[in-house]
């Protein structure tokens, strides 16, 4: 896992909003250059300008960047509408401001050496992977080898498959009703997968359950792991303590997914 340029925060004009569904949008963002080192797996921390409720930042991880040929001229956000925050972002319209500090954290290892990749995302979890998919990809990796399982809880859940399609790669869905894919867990076809291939990493965002899952299934056949973990941050920042996941095993510390995470070695997390 790596850290990259120091965050920064500024005012950023949206450059366009567009829905995704009802309850999910893309909004883009035009930053700084301080994104053009930003990491996948990396998040920033945004707030409208003048909102009283709520009155704390919210994390989102960054999900593309935006590129006028090589130069990075902004950040790609994909979310997912679940109360004060995000209902008052999807009602905002190109033009308006967002206060943005970014980029934080650790983000995924990215190595051309990867041949054979498996990429797990639950729901809004598919967020960081394609900013992934894209790491990838500009080293010169394919991705015709690897696969991405996505799940979701209904249809509407599983995002991005359009893009995912684009890499070339197997892609294998699943969804709880049964409404898209396999009905069932997203475990399931990565575990079927694995039995006859041997990835050289397998990268996870979802919820914690999906994650603890996917983190057994790659110590138990002993495959390197790294899983992005998205908990309710109240500062973002290391100072509020909020976001502690688990102790350290060498250092005996709280290990907190805004400043240790929020990419973790799966191998080193007993959660
Ligand atoms: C590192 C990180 C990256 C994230 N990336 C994304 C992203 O790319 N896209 C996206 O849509 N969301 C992402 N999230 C979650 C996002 O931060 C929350 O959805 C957002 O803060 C909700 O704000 P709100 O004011 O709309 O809802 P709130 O009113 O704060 O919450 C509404 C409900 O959602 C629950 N909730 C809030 N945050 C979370 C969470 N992290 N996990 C589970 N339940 C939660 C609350 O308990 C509450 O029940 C990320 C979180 C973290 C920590
Ligand atoms: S959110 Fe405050 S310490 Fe992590």
């Amino acid at each position: 896992m790596k850290s990259s340029a120091p965050k920064h925060q500024e005012i950023a004009e949206i450059i366009w909003i567009k829905p995704e569904s009802p309850s999910y949008f893309r909004i883009g963002l035009a930053c700084s250059p301080a994104y053009s080192d930003a990491l996948p797996g990396q998040f920033v921390t945004l707030h409208l300008p003048g909102l009283m409720t709520p009155l704390l930042r919210r994390p989102f991880s960054i999900h593309r960047l935006i590129k006028e040929g090589h130069r990075v001229i902004g950040i790609e956000v994909l979310f997912k509408i679940v109360g004060g925050f995000t209902e008052k972002l999807a009602r905002a319209a190109s033009g308006d401001r967002v206060d943005i500090l970014g980029p934080i954290g650790n983000g995924y290892t990215v190595s051309g050496n990867f041949r054979k990749i498996a990429l797990v995302g639950g729901g809004i979890g598919a967020a960081p992977l394609v900013f992934l998919a894209d790491a990838i990809t500009e080293t010169g990796s394919g991705l015709s080898d690897s696969v991405v399982c996505l799940g979701g809880r209904t249809s509407d859940d599983i995002l991005c498959k359009s893009v995912f399609q684009s890499f070339d790669m197997g892609i294998y869905i699943t969804t709880d009703d049964g409404s898209q894919g396999e009905q069932g867990l997203v475990t399931r076809p990565l575990e079927k997968w694995i039995t006859s291939n041997q990835p050289d990493i397998i990268y996870a965002c979802g919820p914690m359950p999906m994650l603890r899952a996917v983190a057994d299934i790659a110590n138990k056949n002993n495959l390197p792991c790294e899983i992005s973990i998205e908990t309710i941050m109240a500062c973002g920042l290391g100072a509020c303590l909020g976001c502690a996941i688990n102790k350290n095993e060498t250092t005996g510390k709280y290990q907190h997914v805004c400043i240790d995470g929020p990419v973790f070695d799966a191998k080193k997390l007993n959660f």
